[in-house]
């Protein structure tokens, strides 16, 4: 689906709106947020409904990481609200993220590198038993229940995500494809029910990003993710809408399959329509 500039206004709220009932999951409602003079979001609105998986691309520079920035409290916005489960977010901050049921990985790896695997992954868990939880699973067993169950969660995901065998080792030593794991275990300490993803797929080999694509898409029974991604196979394949951002506008929203065939997403890769006109010696040169 594709937004001509200038229908933006309205067709944004009809395009975001439909196909779909947001419902209780993720209402982005005109966000904007300015750094000086860039508009690094301009009024935004998008919806994730429960259990969706919702991709977010654009080039660099697009917004993609600012947007992720306010819903996960690390940057208010200049205008526009964020609501969640029903309800504004309105003076949240990073540490109210777990409450909430929101986690996020961060672009790039984001590890602590003088903290172990699990360590790192128990660094997801509640802020203030963290602390606790990692002298249990360093074997000060002086913990209460709380802290024994959310060691044994740690476990649990250093199962599930297969990197039990690197669970004392520091993350720096490790593949990549493991440590972009241990992240992805971290954020899933808090049991979120809207996953973040910011480019988790940075990196990976083609084996890593067939693991990483099953594994989102086996997560989507238990929450939303909102996946801001480059690879577009990967974002193509498991997601349910994508929406496009450009110059911190969204400037189109729809399938996979409307998206591919999208105009307004080859202008904001390439920077220029297809179809548009062109001089006709600068395409036989291009050409030549
Ligand atoms: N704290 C900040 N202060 C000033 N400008 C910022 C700040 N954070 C981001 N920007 C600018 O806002 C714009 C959007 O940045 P953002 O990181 O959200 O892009 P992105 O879509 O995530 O790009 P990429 O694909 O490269 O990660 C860019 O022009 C960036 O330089
Ligand atoms: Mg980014």
């Amino acid at each position: 689906m594709e937004l001509g500039s200038g229908h933006l206004g309205w067709a944004r709220e009809v395009a975001l709106h439909t196909g779909h009932d947001g419902g209780q999951g993720l209402e982005v409602h005109e966000l904007s947020v300015h750094f000086g003079g860039l508009k690094a979001l301009d009024r935004v609105s998008f919806d994730v409904g429960m259990g969706e998986v919702v991709g977010v691309i654009g080039p660099n520079g697009a917004g993609k990481t600012t947007l992720f920035n306010v819903i996960s409290g690390f940057l208010h916005p200049s205008g526009g609200v964020v609501r969640w489960r029903g309800r504004d977010l309105r003076h949240h901050r990073p540490h109210d993220l777990g409450r909430l049921g929101i986690a996020r990985t961060l672009q790039g790896v984001g590890l602590w590198p003088r903290l172990t695997v699990a360590e790192n992954v128990a660094c997801g868990g509640e802020p203030s038993l963290r602390a606790d939880v990692v002298s249990a699973i360093a074997g000060v067993w002086r913990s209460s229940g709380e802290e024994r169950r959310l060691s044994h969660r740690v476990g649990q995901l250093l199962e599930e995500l297969d990197i039990a065998q690197w669970a004392g080792r520091l993350p720096g030593a490790l593949p990549h494809g493991v440590q972009k794991r241990v992240a992805l275990a971290r954020a899933l300490m808090c049991d979120p029910a809207l996953l973040l993803l910011d480019e988790p797929a940075s990196g990976l080999s083609e084996t890593d990003m067939a693991d990483l694509s099953a594994r989102i898409h086996a997560l989507r029974a238990r929450m939303s993710v909102v996946l801001v991604e480059h690879h577009m196979d990967l974002v193509m394949a498991i997601c349910d809408r994508v929406v496009v951002l450009d110059f911190g506008q969204l400037v189109a929203a729809g399938t996979p399959e409307e998206i591919r065939s999208s105009s307004a997403v080859t202008t904001a890769y390439l920077g220029v329509a297809v179809g548009a006109d062109v001089d006709a010696s600068e395409s036989d040169h291009a050409a030549g």
